[in-house]
C-alpha cells in the first residue's frame, strides 16, 4: 500500500470543508497497536521532511495550490455514504499546507487525482510526491505488543503487501486516531456521544 495519510478527505486541523462545516479534522496522529504480525510484514512510514527534500522548489508550490480532487479512502467509504448520503469527495483541495512550524501534508496515492486531465504541473507535482514517498520509506516490522504512534500532518504511512489472510492467526493491528478537539464545533460532534465526531 502506497503512502497516505490517514483520512484523508477530511479538512486538516484549523480548516473547514468547503461544502458541509459540520465536517470534523482528520487525526493528528495515528496510533497502531500490533496484536499479531506472524510474517513480519512491516508497516511504512515516510517522513516529510525528507519527502519535500526531495521535491523540486516547483512542485512544492503547485502542491500547494487547490488543484487536487480527495476522494474518500476505502475505509470511509460505506460510513459516507450512510451518513452524508454519498461518498465524501473534495474538490479543489491542496496537499501541502505552510504551517507555522512547517509544511503539513494530506495526500493518499490511491484517492489522489488532479482536477484536471492533461499532463499538467499540477499532475507532475503529484508524480513527483508519489515518487518521493517510495524514496524515503521507512520499514517497521511491529511485533505483537509494540505501539507505533505517526504524525498524521508531517508523516505518511503504508505497509507493503499483507497478503490474503483473515482472522485465525492472521496479522492483527488496532488502529486508534487522536485528534486536538479544542478548537472543534459542536456541531463536529455527535451529540449523543462523548467521542464521536462528525461524520
Ligand atoms: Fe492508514
Amino acid at each position: 500500500m502506497s503512502g497516505h495519510t490517514d483520512g484523508v478527505s477530511f479538512p486538516v486541523r484549523g480548516h473547514l470543508d468547503p461544502e458541509d462545516s459540520r465536517i470534523a479534522p482528520s487525526p493528528d496522529f495515528v496510533c497502531l497497536s500490533a496484536l499479531r504480525n506472524p510474517n513480519a510484514v512491516p508497516t511504512t512510514v515516510m517522513p516529510l521532511d525528507a519527502i519535500l527534500n526531495q521535491l523540486d522548489p516547483l512542485h512544492i508550490q503547485e502542491l500547494q495550490k487547490p488543484q487536487y480532487i480527495l476522494q474518500s479512502q476505502l475505509t470511509f467509504r460505506d460510513g459516507m455514504e450512510e451518513i452524508l448520503g454519498q461518498e465524501l469527495l473534495v474538490d479543489d483541495a491542496q496537499l501541502l499546507f505552510r504551517m507555522q512550524s512547517g509544511f503539513w501534508v494530506r495526500y493518499s496515492h490511491s484517492s489522489t487525482q488532479p482536477a484536471d486531465a492533461g499532463e499538467t504541473p499540477a499532475k507532475q507535482a503529484m508524480h513527483a510526491l508519489a515518487q518521493a514517498c517510495l524514496n524515503c520509506v521507512i520499514p517497521v516490522a511491529l511485533v505483537p505488543g509494540d505501539i507505533a504512534i505517526v504524525n498524521n500532518r508531517i508523516a505518511l504511512h503504508g505497509r507493503t503487501k499483507i497478503g490474503e489472510g483473515h482472522g485465525g492467526e492472521s496479522r492483527w493491528m488496532l488502529r486508534t486516531y487522536g485528534l486536538d478537539t479544542s478548537e472543534l464545533d459542536e456541531s463536529q460532534r455527535h451529540p449523543d456521544s462523548t467521542f464521536m465526531l462528525f461524520p
